[in-house]
């Protein structure tokens, strides 16, 4: 097992047991931004605060509470599920690919760097293996899927530049908005709404 957060191998990002890493007690690790970070954007592009959130490979992030969570590494949802079952959080194992989720039953789902652990190790960034091309479109099209017709809204966070990722995000009935976030080191904020 790697003895920190960075694998040796990038491809590393790709594997279930690799999230299955022991992490500090209280479960949280927030990939590279944190609620606090982020509140201020969030309250705007989601000022209702009881909305419904649905949280795709929510590893250790503590960024809202009232949200369904869900990642496919059962480790991390069993941590989850023990140490913050008081939260009024839920923790469901669940792959981001395969929703088991009723249509149209989220006003916001949101991905923070879990397309990017699919997308990790790739050979060619250019030319992704088709299998990864066809994982981040299952992604996509199923979050769009639960989301409510006219004001669902995904909202994806990465460092990765737009031109890898936009491919994903552009699909019919929608609209695309990229926000550059950041200062010397930009990451961004793709917001699709249906
Ligand atoms: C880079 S971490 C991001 C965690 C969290 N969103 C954050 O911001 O700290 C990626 C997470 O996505 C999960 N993940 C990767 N692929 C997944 C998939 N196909 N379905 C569900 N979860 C997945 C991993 O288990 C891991 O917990």
């Amino acid at each position: 097992m790697d003895s920190d957060l960075t694998p040796q191998n990038n491809k590393r990002y790709q594997e279930k047991e690799y999230w299955a890493r022991p992490s500090s007690d209280d479960g949280f690790h927030e990939w590279f931004k944190g609620y606090t970070d982020l509140q201020a954007i969030y309250e705007e592009i989601v000022p209702d605060r009881s909305a419904r959130i649905l949280m795709l490979g929510c590893g250790n992030s503590a960024l809202y509470k009232n949200i369904v969570n869900i990642d496919y590494s059962a480790v991390v949802i069993d941590k989850m599920n023990r140490v913050h079952a008081d939260m009024g959080m839920e923790w469901i194992e669940m792959d981001i690919r395969d929703l088991k989720f009723d249509d149209e039953s989220f006003d916001v789902v949101i991905d923070k760097g879990t397309m990017d652990a699919m997308l990790a190790g790739v050979k060619d960034v250019w030319n992704p293996n088709q299998d990864i091309v066809d994982n981040c479109n299952a992604e996509v099209n199923e979050a769009i899927r639960v989301l409510r017709s006219k004001t669902g809204i995904f909202i994806y966070l990465t460092f990765a530049q737009p031109h890898f990722r936009k491919q994903y995000l552009q699909k019919p009935g929608t609209t695309l908005e990229t926000k550059q976030l950041g200062d010397m080191f930009h990451y961004y904020m793709f917001i699709v709404r249906k």
